[in-house]
């Protein structure tokens, strides 16, 4: 019997027939985009920022150009700002306008190509800052208008101030804000900044305020709705050898708890592999069950989860695992239970600041009535079992 698969991508990009139309936060962005004010948009990893971008990206309304890249390797300030310089040169050149002007202007700096590999240069100290407002002032000539999404953005400044200083990484801030909120280029030019940590918590780490990054309008990615995630399954199962029926379907999405596109995903493809190592069509609960057991005991999908803490809070490590580790294992956790774990790791004044801000910022937990539980009892479960607590 031939054996048709259910349309799930699991760890890359959800392209192409892959992806399942995120409608609502496509238009909050392109709502932000057509007034010309920048984007902040935040969600922690594998929540599926980059697939909705992506499709932004490529299905722009009419007369805006668009360029998606993910920036996380750049280190430096001159490394930003030359890549805006390609990106934007290319979002317009791909569309067969400005490559004139664009050569025009590159030929001044002598820069022979922008290409992705790095740039031909025959003059080593070009300043990309200033090329990048060249290209902008032809944009605006020309009236063109170019977006970009620039994926893990606070990484970048995260990089930049591990290998440079925590003054170059505010100049960049500062810069970038002057720059949004001057009336120049507001009509021509819009960055959609991705995150999957908090720009905050980069930020304050740099400078102890976000007033330099506060104007960016802000859109956070949540999970899909119970209707959502019914449409969404059944995105993954048309057509598919394994049928599930409504009441398992419902079974499947109140097991996940947290209607995470890609935990759903992750569950269907396991599923999808027993029956038909089995041969057998029909999902069932007990199926389902066992799936899930195997599943948390797989790493490679939440360890991502456990690192970005000791990446990006070193300082902040142990008391933020045993705050998760109680949770996991009680289900929930109260104010007290938080401050007496604080006192234990001589954390002072902001032990509640530091739990809202980085784990309920970042999707970890969110609190009800001053409890805080996970969002995910996939995450939830897959905690207790990776650091239990005696
Ligand atoms: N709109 C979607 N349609 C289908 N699958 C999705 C969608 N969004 C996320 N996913 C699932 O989540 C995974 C991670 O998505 P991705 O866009 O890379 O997230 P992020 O950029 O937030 O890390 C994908 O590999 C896919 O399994
Ligand atoms: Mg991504």
């Amino acid at each position: 019997m031939s054996w048709i698969k259910p349309n799930t991508i699991t760890g890359s990009v959800a392209e192409g027939d892959k992806y399942f139309r995120r409608d609502e936060i496509e238009s909050r962005i392109w709502d932000e985009i057509l007034n010309h004010n920048h984007v902040l948009f935040l969600a922690s990893r594998r929540v599926g920022k980059t697939s909705i971008v992506k499709y932004m990206s490529d299905n722009p309304p009419g007369s805006w150009y668009c360029k998606y890249e993910n920036i996380q390797s750049d280190r430096s300030v001159q490394d930003f700002y030359k890549r805006l310089c390609r990106m934007t040169n290319e979002s317009v050149s791909l569309q067969g306008k400005l490559e004139k002007l664009v050569a025009t202007i590159l030929s001044k700096y002598k820069i022979v190509s922008l290409g992705p590999d790095g740039i031909g240069l025959e003059h080593q100290e070009v300043n990309y800052r200033d090329l990048f407002f060249e290209i902008l002032k032809h944009l605006k000539k020309e009236k063109q208008k170019v977006v970009l999404f620039l994926d893990e953005f606070p990484d970048v400044i995260h990089n930049i101030y591990n290998d440079h200083g925590a003054i170059q990484a505010e100049q960049l801030l500062s810069d970038m804000r002057t720059f949004r909120q001057s009336s120049d280029f507001k009509d021509v030019f819009v960055m959609v900044l991705l995150g999957s940590v908090g720009l905050n918590h980069i930020v304050i780490k740099i400078s102890g305020r976000t007033d330099k990054v506060n104007d960016l309008h802000k859109e956070y990615l949540s999970a899909l709705s119970l209707e959502q995630a019914l449409n969404f399954l059944e995105h993954l199962l048309n057509g598919a050898t394994m049928v599930v029926d409504n009441e398992t379907r419902i079974y499947l999405l109140n097991k996940i708890g947290h209607f995470i596109p890609y935990y759903i995903q992750l569950l269907i493809e396991d599923c999808d592999q027993e029956l038909r190592a089995f041969k057998r069509k029909e999902l069932n609960s007990a199926d389902i069950d066992a799936i899930y057991k195997l599943l948390i005991a797989k790493n490679e999908h939440f360890v991502d989860w456990e690192n970005r803490l000791s990446r990006y809070f070193p300082d902040k490590y142990e008391y933020l695992m045993a705050v998760l580790s109680t949770c996991a294992g009680q289900k929930q956790i109260e104010l007290k239970e938080l401050y007496n774990i604080a006192i234990g790791k001589k954390i002072k004044n902001d032990w509640k600041a530091i739990i809202d801000d980085v784990l309920v910022a970042d999707g970890y937990l969110y609190e009800e009535n001053g409890n805080y539980a996970f969002n995910s009892p996939l995450l939830r479960d897959w905690w207790k079992a990776r650091f239990p607590l005696f």
